[in-house]
């Protein structure tokens, strides 16, 4: 505990970058970091072992990266009616993206994966990174090795996606605000998710210091912003960071212990709630990944 003799610590760069400006101008006041270069504040540098090894404990099934849609019913005509169903891969979002670490580890584990971020800057980083990491993917799938658990079986999650060519679903970056919808306009383009990755609702989207980066006046609409952009049934995958910090001290990252449940039990059933056996350095032995779906029609829950 501080004395009176003492001076007050430091206050973090982040912290007084915000302090004194309203919640609304937050957004450019991060483009602000990215256009100064001060990405190192938040940037872990590698993809989180909390999101690869829950995708690769769930892969057979809350995380399988394939859906089966249903056809229009009228197969071929010659008794083969199953053709009318289609496997295609489930669509997920990583709002807040950053250099899209977790946009790579989800679509090197079968997913289509859009990264949002708000600053222009983050994005260009991001499709250069994710250039360079997915180049490397063509010299073998053990060169993206750093994405994949130590046990994971690349061979065999690719047979299990059935008639696709490559293991690896497409990556999109997207530059807009996660609070208004002029940015899904872009994936528009392609509802069948056969070109971009197409379609304005999402089968899972993962928040890892996106929550904490918003004022907390902003969380009941990041609560129901999340809830409007999955399908019934969709998955919301929240690495919660940091718990270790009293939530009534300024931020950010501003303190999320307690805040995910008050936010979303009311719209969403929690699926998974442990705390991670890895996990950035930051957040172990704190850290906790919850999954929630989304209820609603057609969710089965
Ligand atoms: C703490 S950083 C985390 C970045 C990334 N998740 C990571 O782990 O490296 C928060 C990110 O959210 C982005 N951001 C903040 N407000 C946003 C908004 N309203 N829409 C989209 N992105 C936003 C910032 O530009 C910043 O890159």
């Amino acid at each position: 505990m501080a004395s009176d003799s003492q001076p007050p610590a430091p206050k973090g760069r982040l912290i007084s970058h915000f302090e004194n400006r309203p919640a609304p101008s937050h957004a450019k006041a991060w483009s602000d970091l990215w256009d100064s270069g001060e990405d190192s504040l938040w940037d872990r540098g590698m993809p989180s072992p909390a999101l690869i090894d829950l995708l690769e404990n769930y892969q057979d099934t809350l995380l399988h990266p394939m859906a089966t849609q249903e056809g229009n019913g009228n197969g071929n005509g010659n008794g083969n009616e199953g053709q009318a169903r289609k496997r295609k891969r489930k669509r997920a979002l990583v709002p807040g993206c950053g250099r899209g670490y977790d946009v790579l580890t989800l679509a090197l584990h079968g997913f289509d994966a859009v990264g949002l971020e708000i600053s222009g800057t983050a994005v260009s980083a991001a499709r250069e990174f994710a250039e360079r990491e997915l180049q490397l993917s063509s010299s073998g799938p053990r060169a993206n090795a750093k994405y994949f658990g130590e046990d994971f079986d690349v061979d065999r999650a690719r047979a299990r996606q059935l008639g696709l060519e490559t293991g690896t679903g497409k990556v999109h970056f997207c530059q807009g605000d996660f609070f208004d919808d002029s940015w899904l306009a872009e994936l528009d383009a392609d509802e069948d998710g056969d070109g971009l990755v197409g379609g304005r609702k999402f089968d899972l989207v993962y928040d890892y210091t996106f929550l904490c980066a918003l004022h907390p006046s902003q969380r009941p609409h990041w609560a129901r912003r999340m809830r409007d952009l999955l399908r019934p049934g969709g998955l919301l995958v929240c690495l919660e960071f940091p718990m270790y910090k009293d939530p009534a001290l300024p931020g950010p990252p501003w303190g999320v212990n307690g805040v995910h449940w008050g936010l979303l039990a009311s719209e969403f059933s929690r699926r998974v709630y442990v705390r991670p056996r890895r996990t950035f350095e930051v957040g172990t032995g704190t850290d906790m990944l919850s999954v929630w779906e989304r209820r609603g029609e057609g969710c089965g829950c």
